[in-house]
């Protein structure tokens, strides 16, 4: 029965059933161990889940003789565990998920089917804001096709309210155990569970990128649509203000001056730079919003781990750094001399080859605070490329 209290769901768990062994797609590794784009097809789903920070935890449930070894390729994570599934069905396989939930049950949870691999931050938190007014909500699409009931007698069928349903299906936590209590072991999908029982179900959009790799033709329609190769540009400026001090760093590198530049972290304007182009070709926002200069874990910060965190940020996105350009603005120190180190540790610092790297240094022709030495400033740009 549909609960009329005001539900928020701040928190939800997700399961990502795994445990099939893809017999219509054939071949020696089940589907969802293939990789597509440069990951396998359950750790496609994986990310998503784990890039929503409502997603407090992410059960994937693995082929019943083999957690241990599907763990060992998966990108390791807090929120992350393995369980063993049921080679009898996908419901019985969702069912041990659920099991490994139930000591520290979750307000709602996802239920995924690892063979999605094109899944959407979007689409969660749509889903859980449905959650917010129903029992269950599931991504559906509209059917396009005409539909004929096949067989001697082929008929057409009115496709008027029909859909497709996708995954990860949300349920209430309490709702969907309930459903499971008296389960049979072969549902078509979850929510048929809740069928006939009067729970509110909510649809929300499905996603054509959200489709099911079923049969071998599919592998190359999901890498098109999830993993086709992209390129993103970004820029990124930074300034400090000098104070008394011994030297600058730039680029990680620690240039001898008779100031040194302030700021809450060690203050290298060039990385901050950088880190913001980055960050800005990924869309997510700035460095500020990252490491907020009001923690006190980010005071005194070496920026290399702000510029290894965007760089990470990308990689788990499919994307790495296919070029940086960096321009330094200071009418003094000299930067010439110190140029290769920057670079050097630039081009370490983010995994990339010294020739993607360049840092390029200029004057202000005496102009300007930068003119006047009363600081420096630093621009980038960065071209991530997947
Ligand atoms: N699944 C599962 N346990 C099962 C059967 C299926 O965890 N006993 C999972 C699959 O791994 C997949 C999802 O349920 O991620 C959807 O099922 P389906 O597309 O049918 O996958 P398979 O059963 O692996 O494929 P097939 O039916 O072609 O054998
Ligand atoms: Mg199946």
């Amino acid at each position: 029965m549909h609960n009329q209290e005001a539900f928020s769901v701040s928190t939800a768990a997700a399961i990502i059933v795994a445990a099939g062994s893809g017999s219509r797609l054939g071949g020696q590794v089940p589907k969802q161990f293939l990789t597509i784009g440069g990951k396998t097809v359950l750790q496609w789903s994986i990310d998503a889940m784990l890039r929503c920070n409502k997603i407090a935890s992410v059960v994937v449930v693995a082929p019943a003789d083999a957690a241990p070894q599907t763990a060992a390729t998966l990108r390791p994570d807090p929120r992350l565990q393995v369980v063993a599934g049921s080679p009898v069905s996908r419901t019985e396989s969702v069912r041990k998920g659920l099991s490994a939930l139930a000591g520290d049950p979750p307000a709602a949870v996802l239920i995924h089917d690892a063979a999605r691999p094109g899944l959407d931050v979007a689409v969660i938190d749509e889903l859980l804001e449905a959650l917010t007014s129903a029992d269950a909500a599931c991504p559906a699409l509209p059917v396009a096709d005409a539909l004929k009931k096949s067989g001697d007698d082929i008929r057409s069928v009115d496709r008027e309210g029909l859909v497709h349903v996708q995954t990860p299906q949300a349920f209430r936590w309490d709702t969907i155990i309930r459903a499971y209590e008296t389960a049979a072991a072969s549902a078509v999908d979850d929510l048929a569970l809740l069928e006939g029982t009067g729970a509110k179900i909510v649809l929300t959009p499905g996603r054509a990128a959200l489709m099911k790799v079923t049969y071998p033709e599919d592998l190359a329609v999901a890498e098109k649509l999830i993993a086709a190769p992209a390129l993103r540009v970004g820029t990124g400026f930074d300034v400090h203000g000098f104070e008394p001090g011994d030297a600058v760093i730039l680029c990680g590198v620690r240039i001898p001056h008779t100031k040194k530049l302030e700021g809450h972290s060690d203050a290298d304007a060039a990385w901050h730079a950088l880190t913001d182009a980055i960050l800005g070709a990924l869309a997510l926002g700035d460095i500020g919003d990252h490491f907020p200069p009001s923690d006190p874990q980010w005071k005194g910060a070496a920026s290399i781990k702000f510029l290894q965190h965007a760089v990470k940020l990308a990689a788990d996105r499919g994307f790495r750094v296919a070029n940086a350009d960096i321009t330094i603005l200071a009418e003094r120190p000299k930067i010439s001399p110190h140029r290769e180190a920057m670079r050097r540790a630039t081009a370490e610092a983010m995994g990339v080859a010294l020739d993607a790297v360049s840092v390029k240094a200029t004057t202000t022709e005496k102009l300007g605070f930068v003119g006047r030495e009363e600081g420096i400033a630093a621009q980038a740009s960065v071209l991530l490329s997947r």
